[in-house]
């Protein structure tokens, strides 16, 4: 069954408005191929969401980087919280201060509700990525559930899954991405809007991109697992895409691998060189 490529790109918590008009322009000004061939979604930070959306080229779509696990409703916004996130990421040496202000915000954090971005006509999220998995210890069922409400909402999800390295030194790197799609797969209603996204953490901004060999093995287990525990049709038409260092120069030969359907891009998505990633597609 052929299966739609897929290209994200996750810009984290980066970007300023000029950033984000010149990432735009350089998008909209791209010759790829078309939305048959490859489906494109781009992820800013929150607070970016509609501006990107207002200026996107239609072909493209976007995508927030995670959606709270129920309904809204009195909770303190999640933006400041996110900043507080960017800060630990770019800074590593966050003083007492920060750690105070960060478990404060533990307690009356929010993410944006599905609710919103249904309503903001964003249609797709992204669940479980590694990062909040690792810094707000969001455990495979928590995952599971914010999956299960997105879907309820209407929403399409980019399911992220993906073991450390001290997980695959020790051997166990199937029996973790296994129990993490489990959790998922247990409350997916209908798989059509769900993207399975292998982000091995050891791979992930570190510039060391996991091998074809390496990404194919996973994805092709994984695809197996569906086949056994979803069906088979889930496990053929299900689109597994790989994110951890890809780039304009090793995107071709992961891209060549049979159940490789596509990226979730990180540091590349925010330059020029994503357009060329967009393109491994044909
Ligand atoms: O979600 C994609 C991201 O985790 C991969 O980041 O910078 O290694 O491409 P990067």
């Amino acid at each position: 069954m052929a299966r739609k490529f897929f290209v994200g790109g996750n810009w984290k918590c980066n970007g300023t408005t000029e950033e984000v008009k010149k990432i735009v322009t350089t998008l909209n000004e791209a010759e790829v191929p078309s939305e048959d061939v490859v489906e494109v979604v781009v992820s800013p930070p929150f607070v970016f969401l509609t501006f990107v959306k207002s200026l996107l080229r239609s072909d493209f779509h976007v995508a927030a980087q995670n959606c709270w696990v129920r309904k809204g409703g009195a909770f303190t916004g999640e933006i400041r919280y996110r900043f507080i996130i960017c800060s630990f990421f770019t800074a590593h040496d966050f003083d007492l201060l920060s750690v105070v202000y960060l478990a404060v915000n533990f307690m009356f954090f929010s993410l944006n509700s599905a609710e919103m971005l249904v309503n903001l006509s964003i249609p797709w999220v992204i669940i479980g990525h590694s990062e909040r998995r690792a810094l707000l210890n969001e455990s495979n069922e928590f995952v599971g559930d914010k999956v299960a409400y997105a879907l309820s909402q209407g929403l399409k999800v980019i399911a992220c899954i993906g073991e450390t390295l001290e997980e695959r030194e020790s051997g166990s790197t199937m029996a973790v991405v296994a129990a993490q799609t489990k959790a998922i797969a247990g409350k997916v209603t209908n798989w059509d809007n769900v993207v399975l996204a292998y982000e091995p953490v050891w791979a992930i901004g570190t510039g060391k991109v996991a091998t074809p060999a390496q990404a194919q093995e996973v994805h092709c287990e994984l695809r197996k697992w569906l086949h056994e525990n979803v069906g088979g049709d889930i496990a053929a038409s299900t689109r597994i895409i790989y994110g951890g260092s890809v780039n304009g120069a090793n995107c071709k030969e992961l891209a060549a691998q049979p159940d490789v359907d596509g990226f979730l891009v990180g540091g590349a998505s925010l330059k020029p060189e994503f357009v060329d990633i967009i393109k491994a597609a044909t």
